[in-house]
């Protein structure tokens, strides 16, 4: 009897869900973060059609858009030798245009700061970012939204991605019936079963040359059983041992957006009850109006001094939505064995997610119940489904701030060493398969859990480079791996998840990609070539910079 059950079961899910071969997606980057943006948007100058994403939501761009944090940080640090008191301001360097990736300075000056935030030069509301930044970018671009992927099939070597499955989502119901919280809904995303508020199409995508890691949560390389580290897994920097603890990292948060009203403005009570051991909220140092202004989206103000009724703001703060309790990815058995009997979700802590929503929710009940008098019950939760595309309200994806990292070809991994320095050094370890530059603070939000001593250390973060073995896997040979999913450290991802970094990463990669399929290469790795690096550079240069432009001198002058 229960044989025949599941076998029912089996037949009217294949009945319900349709399957599609795709064969013409010959460099397939999956998942749609902000590095996977910058890589879609370089390759499809090179190559029109063959290059595809796998993006999880309807909005591309990960951290600026359905992650919503469309106020992107830039390096704020000033680095000062003690002996000499030689000083050298990396956020001035930084925030140079010449130093900047000129696509993603178009896009931040198409809308501008129209928050006068102050964690940003340009602060603008997400969903305006997506379709007026963004969108207008896409117009050579190959998206399957809504489509997360269920499994990688490798070749008889094992070393070589062949085929992907995806799954792809169509909503049934307009979006503003849909008012699922992510922590109830994710599994229904990797379900090949139509549900009652999506049908769902399988997608095959074979004929892959190139695979791209550029999801959030470092899904191919779980999924192809390539070597990665997790969290803390490491005993110190550059360690690949694998020894350490992979369920503890950084915290993640759920953002959302607020508003000011003109006049006092019930709420609906909170939906949500408090996380699992309870909520502590804090200004820390700041005050109500300081973390209003910091991440503000619109305003009617002049400056960032100045609240104004109707004001917007991402709440993304430390001491209110940021959640420490628990990892937000599963240990690594319990990912693995998810893969291993086919049931893929993305190997993340649901329990992780639904506490980091009522720990967000939480935090805007505090954050209005505590504010100046002059703005009693004026703030509210903006919940509309246009603003953040959820008609609950908190962002489509949570803020990640690192995701599972790859172990380069030879071990390698980006490692502090190669950043941080004194401020005469100027810039960071020039690699010779440099490819790219970035630069920000090592920034932790540490979790609730132990950390060594070396991670609790300040490092003072130089301008540096990105080297092409950071993009590359150990274990197989056609995977390309972009923005947090890179070969590096927990200490390096701490200063290089930034958003322009990540584009510009993500810039690069997109040309790696291109190259490889066109020139039919084997494996990344083979672009280490003398004759292939020098082709792929001049490539690279020509949409984002690799040198560092200081005082007027570049370094390297090539
Ligand atoms: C560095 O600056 C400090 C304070 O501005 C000063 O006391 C010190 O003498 C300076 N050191 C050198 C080597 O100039
Ligand atoms: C795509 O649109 C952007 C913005 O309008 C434009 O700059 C770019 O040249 C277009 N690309 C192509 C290949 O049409
Ligand atoms: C995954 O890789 C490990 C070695 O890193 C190997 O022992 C194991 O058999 C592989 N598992 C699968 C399912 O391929
Ligand atoms: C750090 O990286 C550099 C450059 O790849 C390498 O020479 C050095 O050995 C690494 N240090 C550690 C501690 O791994
Ligand atoms: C809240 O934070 C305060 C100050 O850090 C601490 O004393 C208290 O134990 C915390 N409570 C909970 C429930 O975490
Ligand atoms: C943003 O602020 C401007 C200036 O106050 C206002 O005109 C505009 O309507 C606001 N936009 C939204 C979406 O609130
Ligand atoms: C704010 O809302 C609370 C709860 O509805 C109410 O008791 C209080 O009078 C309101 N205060 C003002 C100034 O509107
Ligand atoms: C952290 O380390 C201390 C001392 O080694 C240990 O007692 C404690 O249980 C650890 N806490 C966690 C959360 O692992
Ligand atoms: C850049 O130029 C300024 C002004 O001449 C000088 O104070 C500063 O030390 C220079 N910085 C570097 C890194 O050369």
């Amino acid at each position: 009897m229960l044989l025949y059950t599941l076998m029912l079961l089996c037949l009217i899910q294949s009945i319900n869900s349709s399957i599609r071969t795709i064969d013409d997606c010959q460099l397939l980057i999956v998942g749609g973060t902000t590095s996977a943006l910058g890589a879609i948007l370089s390759a499809s100058k090179f190559i029109k059609g063959n290059a595809c994403v796998l993006e999880p939501t309807d909005w591309i761009g990960g951290q600026l858009t359905a992650e919503l944090l469309s106020a992107p940080d830039f390096a704020g640090q000033v680095l000062r030798d003690k002996d000499t008191n030689f000083t050298l301001d990396v956020g001035s360097i930084d925030r140079q245009m010449d130093n900047q990736n000129p696509l993603f300075a178009k896009m931040l000056s198409v809308l501008g700061d129209t928050g006068r935030c102050w964690v940003s030069p340009k602060c603008s509301i997400p969903n305006l970012f997506h379709s007026e930044a963004i969108v207008p970018e896409l117009n050579n671009t190959r998206i399957f939204y809504n489509t997360v992927i269920k499994r990688i099939d490798k070749d008889a070597s094992g070393r070589r991605i062949i085929q992907i499955e995806a799954i792809q989502r169509t909503p049934i119901q307009s979006s503003t019936e849909r008012c699922r919280f992510l922590s109830e809904e994710l599994p229904d995303w990797y379900s090949p079963t139509d549900s009652a508020w999506f049908t769902k199409t399988q997608l095959s995508f074979t004929n892959i040359a190139y695979v791209m890691d550029g999801s959030s949560w470092g899904e191919a390389l779980v999924l192809s059983n390539a070597s990665y580290l997790q969290g803390v897994m490491e005993r110190f920097d550059g360690d690949t041992s694998g020894i350490g603890d992979s369920t503890c990292g950084q915290a993640f948060t759920i953002d959302f957006l607020q508003q000011l009203r003109e006049t006092p403005t019930d709420e609906p009570p909170n939906p949500l009850p408090e996380p699992t051991g309870g909520a502590n909220y804090t200004f820390e140092s700041l005050t109500w109006e300081r973390i209003w202004t910091y991440r503000r989206v619109n305003t009617s103000a002049p400056n960032a001094n100045i609240v104004a009724a109707n004001d917007i703001t991402i709440q993304n703060w430390a001491g209110g939505n940021d959640y420490k309790k628990e990892f937000f990815f599963l240990s690594l058995s319990d990912t693995q064995h998810q893969r291993d009997t086919n049931q893929w979700q993305g190997g993340v802590n649901l329990d992780a997610i639904q506490n980091a929503e009522r720990e967000a929710y939480g935090y805007h009940y505090w954050y209005r119940n505590n504010s100046p008098p002059q703005w009693t019950n004026r703030t509210v939760l903006v919940r509309s489904v246009s603003a953040t595309g959820t008609c609950h309200g908190l962002a489509k994806m949570p803020y990640l701030r690192e995701s599972r990292r790859s172990i380069g070809v030879g071990d390698f991994l980006m490692n502090i060493t190669t950043i941080s320095g004194h401020a005469r050094d100027l810039h960071g370890y020039i690699f010779e398969d440099r490819l790219c530059i970035g630069t920000y603070n090592a920034d932790i939000h540490p979790m609730h859990c132990n950390y060594s001593s070396y991670i609790k250390e300040q490092y003072p973060i130089l301008p540096f480079y990105i080297p092409l073995r950071a993009m590359t896997n150990r274990d197989i040979d056609n995977l390309i791996v972009i923005g947090k999913t890179m070969a590096q450290s927990f200490l390096v991802n701490s200063a290089t998840r930034l958003h322009p970094i990540e584009f510009s990463i993500g810039q690069a990669a997109g040309v790696v990609g291109v190259y490889a399929v066109q020139n039919k290469l084997s494996k990344v790795a083979d672009m280490l070539e003398e004759d292939h690096l020098k082709r792929v550079q001049t490539l690279v240069k020509i949409l984002t910079p690799a040198s560092w432009t200081i005082n007027g001198t570049r370094y390297p002058d090539d």
